[in-house]
């Protein structure tokens, strides 16, 4: 018989192949233990090969979780075999959240609240602008440009070294995006109000081109999804020129949070606390 008192402890996940880099244990562990709720959140790693069997287990209850993250190669897989895909995940063709309710699988992409809460924290009013550039047009540019163009931004340059890829997200996102190739960087950057860098120029110590932000807008706000290194060769760059930087580390932390929330039935709070807490974790991986 069940116990009056007996309280569901609710067990989240995140999978990807390899799974093992993920900070996302960090994240959610630190707001579980801040909010006293007695659930978990643990890595998982599983192939592609056997995504299909998870998800099958997942909706059965088998797998022994209320849901979780889906980090790559998952993403597409996760929403095309999820039973309730939101608008959001549909646009994109990928889904990085999922939960179990009534018996299916529900899934999201909260990647593009992560970016837009960012930026939202780090540079208030970055959103009375016109137009925006964003740098590279893969997977993680899809989020990047949706919520953009859903605050309602006029004009997003996509900017390529594939133009075709970049005019394939003009396509999918409509009428406020446009394609152009690498040659076309500094002609759409003058005016603009915002940069976005979504490729991975720079990272982890690779080299970056120089780019000259001065033809930008004044007050334009310069951000990076990548936040290895925290401050890349393009943010500095940046700063240097005089521009307002916001790092990617925030689009990590607040893409976690709406998960966190379905899971737990807690809102949590990106604080300065978890950032130093991913930022230590990161240094001593150096
Ligand atoms: P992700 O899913 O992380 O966005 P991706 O789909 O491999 O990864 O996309 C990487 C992005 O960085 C692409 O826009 C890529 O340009 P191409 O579409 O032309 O491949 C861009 N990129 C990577 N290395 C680059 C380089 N050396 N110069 C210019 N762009 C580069």
């Amino acid at each position: 018989m069940r116990d009056s008192r007996e309280t569901f402890v609710n067990h989240a996940f995140v999978t990807g192949f390899p799974v093992k880099h993920s900070r996302s244990p960090l994240i959610h562990g630190y707001w579980l233990k801040q909010l006293g709720i007695a659930g978990s959140y643990r890595a998982h790693e599983v192939s592609p090969e056997d995504f299909p069997d998870f998800m099958r287990r997942l909706k059965s209850g088998a797998a022994g979780f209320c849901g979780g993250n889906v980090t790559i190669p998952h993403k597409e897989a996760a929403f095309r075999l999820s039973d309730r895909p939101d608008k959001l995940s549909a646009e994109l063709g990928a889904a990085n959240t999922l939960w179990v309710e009534g018996g299916e699988i529900c899934a999201t992409n909260t990647d593009g609240q992560g970016f837009v809460a960012n930026l939202d924290e780090r540079a208030k009013g970055w959103d009375r602008i016109s137009t925006a550039v964003v740098l590279g047009a893969g997977g993680a540019s899809r989020a990047v440009i949706q919520a953009v163009r859903d605050r309602g931004i006029k004009a997003i340059h996509v900017v390529n070294r594939t133009p075709a890829r970049a005019q394939e997200l003009a396509d999918r996102f409509g009428a406020a995006v446009h394609a152009h190739p690498l040659g076309a960087l500094s002609e759409v950057m003058a005016g603009a109000g915002l940069f976005i860098n979504t490729t991975s120029l720079g990272m982890d110590g690779e080299p970056a081109p120089d780019i000259d932000f001065s033809m930008m807008a004044k007050e334009a706000v310069v951000t990076d999804i990548v936040y290895v290194p925290l401050k890349t060769p393009l943010l500095r760059q940046a700063e240097e020129q005089g521009f307002a930087i916001v790092d990617g580390l925030g689009m990590l932390l607040h893409q976690a949070v709406p998960g966190f929330e379905k899971w737990f039935g807690r809102r949590p709070v990106v604080d300065d606390t978890l950032r130093q807490i991913i930022i230590r974790d990161m240094d001593s991986h150096k």
